[in-house]
């Protein structure tokens, strides 16, 4: 059927027009994502307004430095190579695997988190660009970071097969989770191990203090903000969970994470 000038005219113009659209659109699409990282040596990293982890990592060079720092410590500390697996709990904005993929780049590399912002930029800036790094949020309730999550039931697992982990790595977690989360994540990491696996995870463990606190007073040089903004465990309860869930301590170092969190690794034997 022949279409009349003024018909020809009008599709025309909504062609041009619904170009135009696309144009535009792909110009947010591009200038959203802009907003959303900023480049620091190569790599792409969480904008410093959002980050973790305190006003330190607001600074790109101190942020990229301990991201680097971390996987200097999986490489050297905990042996880690290409060929194995590394389960991150409580992954945040990715800065193990921001420094991980500029050494291991085809680790295979499992980041969770119950934070669904932070799942969401670590598969748009770093699993896009490299594959074997994957992202997983999980939808268990954490009063700060996800107060309308699942409650802890005897169903919870991590989203890991059993023995299928060579690494697991836990910075900056158990010092903002819920203390009855603790046990439940001590088995839950021997499980995913393999035996001879290592678990690296920093935690706040003192001595002569109560068995747990939540934001204990007089303890860390700053005003608390929101609920759990430390979890502090005494020293022998802390190890004895761990302990009695299979896994046994190889080294300690006192606060050596910063804001009173000590370093501790485990191996499951
Ligand atoms: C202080 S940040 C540390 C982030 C990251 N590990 C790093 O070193 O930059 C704590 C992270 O743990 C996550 N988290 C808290 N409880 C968790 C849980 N039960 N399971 C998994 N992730 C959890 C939070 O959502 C947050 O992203």
């Amino acid at each position: 059927m022949n279409r009349s000038k003024q018909e020809v005219q009008v599709a025309s113009v909504l062609h041009n027009s619904k170009r135009l659209l696309r144009q535009m659109a792909a110009k947010v699409g591009l200038l959203i994502p802009t907003k959303n990282f900023v480049l620091h040596k190569g790599s792409m990293l969480p904008r410093p307004a959002d980050r973790l982890n305190g006003p330190d990592q607001e600074d790109n060079e101190f942020f990229m430095n301990s991201a680097i720092n971390e996987a200097t410590r999986v490489i050297m500390k905990l042996g880690c190579t290409q060929r194995d697996f590394l389960v991150d709990i409580g992954c945040g904005q990715g800065r193990l695997p921001i420094g991980l993929t500029r050494e291991l780049p085809s680790l295979r590399y499992l980041g969770i988190d119950v934070t669904e912002s932070v799942i969401q930029w670590c598969k748009d800036y770093i699993e896009s660009q490299y594959p074997s790094y994957q992202f997983q949020h999980i939808n268990l309730i954490n009063a700060r970071y996800n107060p309308s999550g699942y409650v802890l039931n005897d169903d919870f697992h991590l989203p890991v097969t059993d023995g299928a982990t060579d690494i697991v790595y836990m910075w900056g977690v158990v010092t903002n989770m819920e203390p009855e989360h603790l046990t439940v994540y001590a088995s839950e990491i021997t499980r995913i191990l393999r035996s001879g696996g290592k678990a690296f995870l920093t935690a706040n463990v003192e001595d002569n203090v109560p068995q747990f606190s939540i934001n204990p007073e007089n303890y860390v040089p700053w005003t608390y903000h929101g609920p759990l903004n430390i979890v502090r465990y005494e020293r022998h309860y802390f190890l004895d969970v761990f302990q009695r869930a299979g896994l046994t301590l190889t080294d300690c170092e006192y606060h050596g994470a910063g804001n009173c969190q000590s370093d501790l690794y485990f191996v499951k034997q």
